[in-house]
């Protein structure tokens, strides 16, 4: 799904620049061009990227409570 039409920046992208490190809409910005036309994305993008954020994080920690277990 297009989250930035002005600049094609996809769910997908959020997820991958999370995964890559991005934390921040002022870094997702500068990554991807999202939010750096209009700006009507921007609330958008900062949800998608905190949940993206988010799973990275859930998926980074329950390895580790599994083998806590
Ligand atoms: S829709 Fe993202 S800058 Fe316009």
């Amino acid at each position: 799904m297009y989250v930035c039409v002005c600049n094609g920046v996809t769910d997908h992208d959020i997820r991958q620049a999370a995964a890559a490190g991005c934390r921040s809409v002022a870094e997702l910005t500068m990554r991807t061009g999202a939010g750096a036309c209009c700006g009507t994305c921007l609330d958008s993008a900062a949800e998608t990227l905190e949940l993206a954020r988010d799973d990275a994080s859930a998926k980074s920690v329950l390895p580790l409570l599994s083998q806590a277990a």
